[in-house]
């Protein structure tokens, strides 16, 4: 299944609400929550009281991607939020099994997320217990980036290696996706589309209208 997972920190902050109601009646099918703590990635963002206002407004998948330090501290809190997907970045995580499991405890999907360098050995002996990996296609930390092309490679091979373990596993991808852009990745195999600059740039109904159109041919 294709997804589309519109990221508010491309929103216009004064009409977030307003903004993610029409995402939401546009058909996007994810929310993608981008919390940065200023420590994992350059950036502060927002956290559990702006999540938990946002949960109120819509009952679409909320998508939590977790850019910071030691995120085992926050997780139950995020669950509680009205998080459905939580990611974490491996780079951020002493002890990455342990923190799969928390987040299996709350009930919520699993996502495992990648810096561009990271490579994807990283990951292997976890691919069983994961819902989702999240391929980084910029360095964290800001919206409105250029996609790195390295990353379409980084797809392929975990699409392969997935394919060869006979597991259906989700492959999101996030940063400089745009629907110009958007078929080098669904091509690699990745099924699920974070979009910030992509998505609320312009008209964003028509943006991802595009989106979908693109996606009915895979
Ligand atoms: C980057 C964030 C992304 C970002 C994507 O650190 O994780 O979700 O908002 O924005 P665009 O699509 O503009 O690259
Ligand atoms: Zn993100």
């Amino acid at each position: 299944m294709y997804i589309l997972a519109p990221s508010v920190l491309g929103a216009d902050f004064t009409k977030l609400g307003e903004q993610i109601k029409r995402a939401d009646q546009a058909g996007a099918e994810y929310i993608h929550l981008d919390v940065m703590d200023g420590e994992f990635v350059p950036s502060i963002s927002f956290g559990m009281p702006v999540i938990k206002a946002l949960r109120g407004i819509t009952k679409k998948i909320f998508d939590v991607h977790l850019m910071i330090e030691q995120p085992e501290r926050y997780i139950e809190e995020f669950a509680a939020c009205g998080a459905d997907v939580i990611t974490v970045h491996v780079e951020s995580c002493k002890h990455l099994d342990r923190v799969i499991h928390q987040i299996k405890e709350t009930g919520a999907k699993v996502g495992v997320a990648l810096n561009p360098a990271t490579p994807i050995e990283t990951i292997i002996h976890v691919l069983d217990l994961v819902d989702m990996i999240l391929i980084m296609s910029v360095n964290p930390g800001f919206g409105g980036q250029s996609y790195i092309d390295y990353s379409t490679e980084k797809i392929r091979s975990l699409r392969n290696l997935l394919n060869e373990r006979g597991l259906k596993t989700d492959i999101q991808v996030d940063g400089g996706i745009t629907s110009d852009n958007v078929n080098v990745v669904l091509d690699a195999g990745a099924n699920i589309i974070v979009s910030g600059t992509g998505v609320f740039k312009g008209n964003l109904e028509e943006n991802i209208t595009r989106f979908h159109e693109i996606f009915k041919c895979y």
